[in-house]
């Protein structure tokens, strides 16, 4: 594991003075400046990059690429096998950006829910990123699996056991989304541990270190690990019931959303309640989806405003989400398609930036929304919401459905 001095590093070539990389930084993308324009209470930048299907080889040429670009959040996760590959991507870059100038973000997989499995889980992570913290750590899904064990010394995953559900069979129906994020537990669970720490007691009446720890998501931020802790693919009333006992609520939400499942009372709702929404699958994930299934960019309502815009209809989905206050996740591989996604992010930037009179501290906020969209064009894409998934967990557990969101 990485010493904290050492972390200060990765990103950032020792031989260049901290002046230097800022004005080169600036020079290579005005991103930069930019970004903070549209970075929210989380400093969380307005639109990321996916890594779901980023195939190992690619993903030094990718993060090298959209660094320099001016990307400054990658959504990464344990289940997505890569990455280990990302983390030396990272550590190997060349774009001279800070580590403290990036957002990244992972998640905690299914069979690490158990309140005394997230923190090696995390660190797992940390040591497959090679980096000292994370920005943000989400519950992946509100479904816990049975535990996989893992040598916590060895980075990468030598398998795919921990995405296995068996069909559904490994779901563990006795771990609470309660339990994953505070790490409470019941006063029979208790029972081992209060033996364990009167006999310590007895045992070791000075020891200064005795001291009880609460074990969980929560705990990661009080520790310094993750900065935000958040959720995804979680529907309004697991929310709702979380803010009914989370000492810190999460602060984002990821769920998928693209103008076929549009998802506007979920996102009312996370406004209403300062929940971020990141919108993952924003192009209807076109690289994952079945060739029988809808596709998004092919459609013709969009097609028409995306040519009166001007722009592609990848764009103006992007664009859609940001001016409904989401922030953004898509993936690509593609230099173009990367640039792509990125300009649209700084155009709509531009807009918010001349609408408001002043700086960053006029970034949008609840309540605010900046649009380029016309409000008859956003009609006509409302009109387009089919409630239609590309990730449907019912699909994916047959013989245990949890059909999360029905
Ligand atoms: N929390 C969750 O459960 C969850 C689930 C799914 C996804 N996610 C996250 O969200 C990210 C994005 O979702 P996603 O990967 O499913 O779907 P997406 O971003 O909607 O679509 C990605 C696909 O679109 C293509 N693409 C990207 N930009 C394009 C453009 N400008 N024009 C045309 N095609 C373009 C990409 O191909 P090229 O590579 O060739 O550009 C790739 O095949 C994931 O990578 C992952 O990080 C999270």
């Amino acid at each position: 594991m990485l010493q904290p001095p050492q972390l200060l590093h990765i990103l950032k070539p020792p031989t260049r003075s901290r002046k230097t990389v800022r004005i080169a930084s600036i020079m290579i993308n005005y991103n930069l400046a930019t970004t903070a324009a549209t970075m929210t209470l989380l400093n969380m930048p307005r639109i990321g990059m996916g890594t779901l299907g980023l195939l190992p080889s690619e993903a030094s040429p990718v993060i090298n690429q959209a660094l320099s670009m001016g990307y400054r959040l990658f959504d990464c996760a344990p289940v997505y096998f890569n990455e280990m590959e990302i983390g030396d991507a990272f550590h190997e870059a060349t774009s001279g950006v800070p580590r403290s100038d990036v957002f990244l973000t992972s998640k905690l997989a299914g069979p690490f829910h158990r309140p005394e499995h997230v923190e090696p889980a995390l660190r797992k992570t940390l040591h497959d990123l090679r980096i000292g913290y994370l920005d943000l750590f989400l519950i992946h899904w509100p479904v816990a699996f049975q535990y996989v064990d893992f040598d916590p010394t060895v980075r990468g995953w030598p398998n795919e056991d921990i995405d296995d559900s068996d069909n559904g069979k490994r779901i563990d129906p006795t771990v609470s989304i309660r339990d994953t994020w505070t790490g409470e537990v019941t006063i029979l669970c208790l029972l081992p541990i209060l033996f364990y720490l009167i006999s310590y007691l007895i045992l070791h009446p000075n020891n200064p270190q005795l001291q009880t720890k609460s074990i969980a998501m929560e705990k990661l931020v009080d520790d310094g690990l993750v900065k935000h802790i958040g959720v995804a693919n979680f529907p309004v009333i697991l929310l709702h019931d979380m803010l009914s006992y989370a000492r810190i609520p999460p602060a984002v939400n990821q769920v998928e959303i693209h103008p076929y499942n549009q998802q506007s009372h979920l996102l009312d709702y996370c406004h209403t309640h300062n929940i971020a929404v990141q919108a993952y699958s924003p192009l209807g994930s076109p690289g994952y989806k079945e060739s029988a299934e809808p596709e998004v960019l092919s459609d013709p309502v969009l097609i028409e405003i995306a040519n009166k815009h001007r722009i592609s209809v990848a764009q103006l989905c992007i664009l859609w989400s940001l001016q409904r206050r989401c922030h953004v996740i898509a993936k690509s591989a593609n230099k173009q398609h990367m640039e792509e996604n990125l300009l649209v992010h700084h155009r709509y930037e531009f807009a918010t930036t001349t609408t408001c009179e002043d700086d960053s501290t006029n970034a949008p906020t609840a309540g605010t929304t900046i649009s380029i969209l016309s409000v008859q064009e956003m009609e006509r894409i409302a009109s387009l919401d089919r409630g239609y998934r590309f990730f449907r967990p019912e699909d994916w557990w047959t013989e245990n459905p949890v059909p999360v969101f029905h």
